[in-house]
């Protein structure tokens, strides 16, 4: 496996292989690996010839209040994860190259990024969509995985693609839960160890409004309902928003139509935790 650290070198890299035909693919991260991440990496090894992974703690989708400077970097650890995995390169650029002094340009939003974690975090999805879109430039893979645990941001990463023609396919794979449910997320290492219990309660409520559904609850309000009554029962959460929303507009559903996406994020402490659950809604008889 080989470590690429500057922009030039990895463009080189894959502009060689891109002539002789070869299909390349790229798992970004912010590293910390963890098994969702390992998860990612075993998709994409199966579906490309080449593969790369970008490790790089973005600074623009960091606010200035959240956690860029703490935030894990075990560079030896991700790299061992990678080389297990059968990873090629490893692209670990660094801030100064990613950000020189003259740069200038952002992507502005599509609608699908302005509500929940667009509204909880201002400027966090003009981040992602603007290295996202630069790792995309360098790298230019032809597959790209993307893990369902951010939705929001899958979701953004597919319209932007769409919008400036990037021409590469996007695959969003399935969360990797711990064994209680809670989402794997590099920023579960942020919680005590009381917090890692109460974390689960996230899932479960998402559970108890895809229940809700299955059950026939038919409106908005009464699954919201559903999932706010299982984080309630835990005083420490504070809850940002759990919402009931179109999977491919991220907007409210007032009637619930054949597939739906129950949104989650809690604060516990100083840890801000989402999540996410598809759900299919049964025909009735009528
Ligand atoms: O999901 C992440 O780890 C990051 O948002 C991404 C996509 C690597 C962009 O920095």
């Amino acid at each position: 496996m080989r470590v690429i650290r500057s922009p030039a070198a990895m463009a080189a890299w894959s502009e060689g292989l891109i002539r002789e035909g070869v299909k390349i693919g790229l798992v970004p991260t912010m590293g910390a690996l963890h098994e969702g991440h390992r998860a990612l990496i075993r998709a994409a090894r199966l579906r490309c010839d080449a593969l790369v992974v970008s490790i790089f703690v973005n600074p623009t989708q960091f606010g200035p209040q959240e956690d860029l400077a703490k935030y894990p970097r075990p560079i030896s650890r991700d790299r061992e994860l990678c080389r297990k995995e059968g990873v090629d390169v490893c692209f670990e650029p660094t801030m100064e190259v990613m950000y020189p002094s003259r740069f200038q340009t952002m992507v502005t939003l599509p609608a699908i990024a302005r509500r929940w974690e667009g509204e909880a975090r201002p400027h966090h999805f003009s981040g992602v969509a603007t290295v996202v879109t630069k790792l995309f430039g360098i790298v230019r893979p032809q597959i790209a995985l993307f893990g369902q645990k951010d939705f929001q941001q899958s979701a953004l990463v597919r319209q932007l693609v769409r919008d400036l023609n990037l021409g590469v396919e996007v695959v969003v794979y399935p969360t990797v839960r711990e064994a209680d449910g809670l989402a794997m997320s590099s920023r579960n290492v942020y919680l005590s160890p009381d917090d890692r219990i109460r974390a689960a309660t996230l899932y479960k409520s998402l559970q108890a409004g895809a229940e809700a559904i299955r059950r026939g609850v038919a409106d908005r309000e009464g699954v919201q309902s559903a999932m706010a009554q299982i984080v309630k029962k835990e005083p420490a959460f504070i809850i940002d928003y759990l919402a009931v929303c179109d999977p491919s507009t991220l907007e409210p559903l007032s009637v619930l139509t054949s597939r739906v996406v129950l949104l989650g994020a809690v604060r516990l402490g100083s840890v801000r935790l989402i999540d996410n659950l598809l759900v299919t809604i049964p025909r009735r008889a009528t």
